[in-house]
């Protein structure tokens, strides 16, 4: 790198976060601040190789959310989420994650959308079918469980 391959690289470096900026302040418009952070740092996400439960769930807008469980005596111990779906869909997998883990099957088959709008706040109408998918696929993933304990 020479100097002015630097001063190129760091004006690059600024337009990135001057376009980040922007993103982040129009979906502040729309969202809470806890959407928007959920969207943009989201936690578990990824997949289990061989997982005890796992479901797949895509909503009628298109979008799908994929869950995957480790339980231990009936404990969920670790859980995973992917999905190709909105910033709200990304944020509420986010949060029901961190609301299931280490929860029992039976406390986690209890949880809401409500639950996660708690924690989100606000969602605009248009993305209150986003919680909803998350916890449908999640009931998915512990139904699968259910049906392999049983077999086992
Ligand atoms: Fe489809 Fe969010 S818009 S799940």
């Amino acid at each position: 790198f020479d100097d002015t391959m630097t001063a190129k690289a760091s004006t690059l470096d600024e337009i990135a976060d001057e376009i980040q900026r922007s993103i982040i302040e129009d979906a502040l418009k729309e969202f809470s601040e806890r959407v928007v952070e959920e969207a943009i740092n989201p936690r578990n996400v990824g997949r289990i190789e061989s997982p005890d439960g796992e479901g797949t769930i895509t909503g009628s807008c298109g979008d799908t959310v994929a869950i995957f469980l480790k339980v231990d005596h009936d404990r969920i111990v670790d859980i995973r989420f992917l999905t190709d779906g909105c910033g709200p869909t990304i944020a509420s997998a986010s949060v029901l994650t961190q609301l299931v883990k280490g929860k029992t099957i039976e406390e986690a088959s209890r949880i809401e959308d409500q639950d996660i709008m708690q924690v989100l706040g606000e969602l605009p109408e248009d993305h209150l079918h986003c919680p909803v998918l998350a916890v449908n696929t999640l009931k998915e993933a512990i139904e699968d469980y259910r049906r392999r304990s049983v077999e086992d």
